[in-house]
């Protein structure tokens, strides 16, 4: 059976999209699943090495990962990324990452000072924001910035072709830092031959969850562009 996407104009997906961080129960049908990651295999990459690899778990799998991740880091599991992940904002990247914060903090009604707030709002991230459905998006060891940057191309398509099928999702950095707990699940080596970049959850958007009211906003245009004749 093939499932019709609701929406495939790229300037009103581009428009309208935003990350969700809060899901119904709802599991995605496994043909639109399929459908989805299908269509995303469209993405081009250097020398069409497409590099990337999801690893996608879902229902009821998915929520007993959520929970037993969740467990290990409250409980003091070491975060050791496979990458340097050093972000390294500074003035203006500095302002944006805060007005990102206070965005989503705001609409969640998390004060400024609120520590505790905070705490519980980032370890959301690692229940999957409640998302029936989570992928982790990983490369070979070897490679790096190059072939990092087809896995960012991979990531917009993947996202723009669920938000074209009715399905919100949140890419999420933050699900890079327990790599040794993602391999664990997915019964990959040990080795980290398989670095984890980050993981992406997804479903249907709990249109009641306040965080699902964080909007973000852009920079002008000349703030990051230039043009030369
Ligand atoms: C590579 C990448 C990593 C991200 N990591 C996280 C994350 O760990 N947690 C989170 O809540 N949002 C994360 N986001 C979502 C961004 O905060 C979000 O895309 C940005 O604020 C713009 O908002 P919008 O997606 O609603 O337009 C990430 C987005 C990208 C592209």
């Amino acid at each position: 059976m093939s499932i019709t996407p609701q929406e495939t104009d790229l300037f009103s997906l581009l428009e309208h999209r935003y990350s969700v961080r809060g899901f119904t129960d709802q599991v995605i049908e496994k043909t639109v699943l399929q459908e989805i990651f299908q269509k995303s295999q469209q993405a081009p990459s250097n020398c069409n090495t497409q590099p990337w690899q999801a690893y996608v778990i879902s229902g009821e799998r998915c929520r007993q990962f959520a929970k037993s991740l969740a467990e290990a880091i409250v409980g003091g599991a070491p975060s050791k990324p496979d990458f340097d992940v050093t972000l390294g904002f500074f003035d203006e990247y500095r302002q944006r990452q805060v007005d990102c914060a206070y965005a989503l903090y705001g609409s969640m009604g998390i004060e400024r000072g609120d520590k505790a707030g905070r705490g519980a709002a980032m370890l959301r991230n690692y229940d999957f924001f409640g998302a029936p459905h989570v992928a982790f998006i990983a490369m070979p060891k070897s490679f790096g910035i190059v072939n990092a940057l087809d896995v960012g191309i991979y990531l917009q398509t993947l996202n723009l072709v669920m938000e074209s099928y009715g399905v919100g999702s949140c890419i999420q950095g933050a699900l890079a830092y327990y790599p040794d707990l993602v391999r664990k699940e997915l019964g990959l080596p040990e080795d980290d031959s398989m670095q984890i970049l980050c993981g992406i959850s997804f479903g249907y958007e709990d249109k009641n969850h306040a965080a699902n009211n964080t909007r973000t906003v852009r920079a002008d245009l000349g703030e990051n562009v230039s043009f030369y004749e």
